[in-house]
């Protein structure tokens, strides 16, 4: 990759949560892999603060133990990261306590040309507290910017409050709200695919597309995850993730890729959603827990069974599949069906757009109707996008049609590593680009839409329906699809 590697400006980078699983998963291996590929050097520094009292030597072995376990072993050279973990220091601080603890300012470099970049990888409701603490030290810049990420609240008030606490110091345009989806390959390649081609976007509405359907299944359980039983699966995947790939697909195309250009035309999809209320809620959504399966081969606990004691008979959902409505010209009548769930039968993160069928067929009848197009993009794994199409079966005798996929694995064309969304999300940061990032209207317009879905169920005297880990779900979210004459798309090529 590296003949495309264009060098960012050198930055100062502190992480608040030094020492959590998120900067050891996803930021230590992500900015391992920019640094490796020359995208920065060591005219760049990450500074690390906690609570925790360490030293720069046990912050430098955070980082080289998060390398060794979260970096596929083929990209672990040891005299880059011997380099690597030289600009990582450390400093402990506590921002409710700063006079008692050390001052980060004599980290951080007076240089107006080097970047100042805050990742608060810390609970949001230490924000605020570390806003204004930058700001009391003087360590805000006009320039500076500042990365949060998920959980930005519970419900919109939530949202709106962290977003206030931000705000107080930060201004729009310096904060950069994670959504890691969008710094997935394939999620920025369907900017590609829409408005890098003439051939999609003609056929891109209401009179050739008969619906959408947006999966994400993982294999994973969560009963174990402390915070995903105050999220649940509508929190969790849906509000954020799953509604930005819901905009990707829908939005209209932006003049530019300018930050603003885009996420204006984002907002409007959100804005255009049809709310799902009352009655429609138990008609157009279905809810799912998943129980666990003992057979002789296999041995998978329950959703319940993960949980500690005190949440016992917990009704999170670890599972949801709706039917959307974007209202708007373009999309008019086109359902948009998504499903997402742990502990499901496969791991798959994909967007099937269904297109209708041919008007009218020439072909033998008996040899049945040719299938309509499918255009599917896969996110994950294999990434790539498959245009399913009618060929003609080879051979003599007869005029026999045959599905097949038009296939474009990201993996086999370009033949080297897919970056993780961080490295790309990471460097935007330094670069100023806002493009893939959450706007405070989009998330507020996110949460708008499903605060009545989750209140709805909350007033509900039904627990979710429960499902068989290792399946699709509760048979209701099949019967969502059902309902409307349309299955699930299942890749069985
Ligand atoms: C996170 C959710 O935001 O995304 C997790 O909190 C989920 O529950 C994860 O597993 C999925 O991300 P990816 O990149 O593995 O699809």
């Amino acid at each position: 990759m590296s003949s495309r590697i264009i060098p960012v400006q050198p930055f100062d980078y502190v992480v608040f949560g030094a020492t959590g699983d998120l900067t050891k998963r996803k930021l230590i291996p992500a900015l391992y892999q920019r640094f490796k590929d020359g995208q920065f050097d060591d005219n760049c520094h990450i500074i690390g603060t906690s609570r925790s009292k360490l030293s720069n030597e046990d912050f430098q072995k955070v980082a080289r133990d998060a390398i060794t376990s979260f970096v596929e072993k083929e990209y672990q050279d040891q005299a880059i990261i011997d380099r690597f973990v030289q600009i990582f220091s450390y400093v402990s601080l506590d921002v409710s306590n700063p006079d008692a603890s050390d001052d980060l300012s004599h980290a951080l470099r007076e240089d107006p040309n080097i970047v100042r970049a805050f990742y608060l990888a810390v609970a949001p409701d230490l924000f605020e507290p570390i806003a204004e603490y930058l700001a009391a030290k003087n360590l805000y810049r006009r320039d500076a910017r500042v990365v949060i990420e998920k959980p930005l609240g519970h419900d919109l008030a939530s949202s709106m409050e962290i977003n206030d606490g931000v705000a107080k110091i930060f201004k729009e345009d310096q904060i950069y709200r994670i959504d890691h989806y969008l710094g997935k390959e394939t999620v920025q390649n369907l900017l590609a695919l829409r408005f890098g081609n003439t051939l999609f976007e003609p056929v891109w509405n209401s009179a050739h597309i008969d619906h959408v359907q947006l999966t994400v299944a993982e294999t994973v359980g969560a009963g174990t995850r402390g915070y995903y039983d105050e999220s649940g699966a509508l929190r969790d995947m849906i509000q954020n993730h799953m509604l930005q790939l819901l905009c990707m697909v829908a939005m209209e195309p932006p003049a530019s890729d300018d930050a603003n250009a885009l996420r204006d035309e984002k907002l409007k999809v959100l804005r255009a959603l049809k709310p799902i209320v009352n009655g429609d809620v138990a008609k157009n959504t279905v809810r799912g827990q998943y129980k666990g399966v003992r057979s002789e081969t296999t041995s998978v606990a329950g959703y319940q069974d993960e949980l500690p004691d005190d949440k016992k008979g917990s009704r999170t959902e670890t599972f949801v599949a709706l039917k959307a409505e974007v209202e708007n010209w373009r999309w008019s009548g086109v359902p948009f069906y998504f499903r997402t769930g742990k502990r499901m039968a496969d791991r798959v993160s994909e967007i099937c757009i269904q297109f209708k069928p041919i008007p009218h067929s020439m072909f033998d009848h008996a040899e049945g109707a040719p299938k309509a197009n499918k255009l599917i993009i896969r996110l994950q794994p294999d990434e790539g996008v498959s245009l399913m199409m009618m060929i003609k079966d080879p051979g003599p005798g007869g005029m026999r049609l045959r599905e097949v996929p038009l296939n474009l694995s990201f993996a086999q064309t370009f033949n080297e590593r897919m970056p993780e969304a961080y490295e790309r999300l990471l460097l935007d940061v330094i670069r100023g680009s806002q493009t893939l990032f959450m706007r405070r209207d989009e998330l507020e317009a996110a949460w708008k839409w499903v605060d009545p879905i989750r209140e709805a169920w909350d007033r509900s005297s039904e627990a979710p329906q429960s499902y068989v880990a290792g399946t699709w779900g509760p048979s209701s979210a099949i019967a969502l699809i059902e309902r409307d004459g349309r299955t699930w798309y299942e890749d069985d090529n």
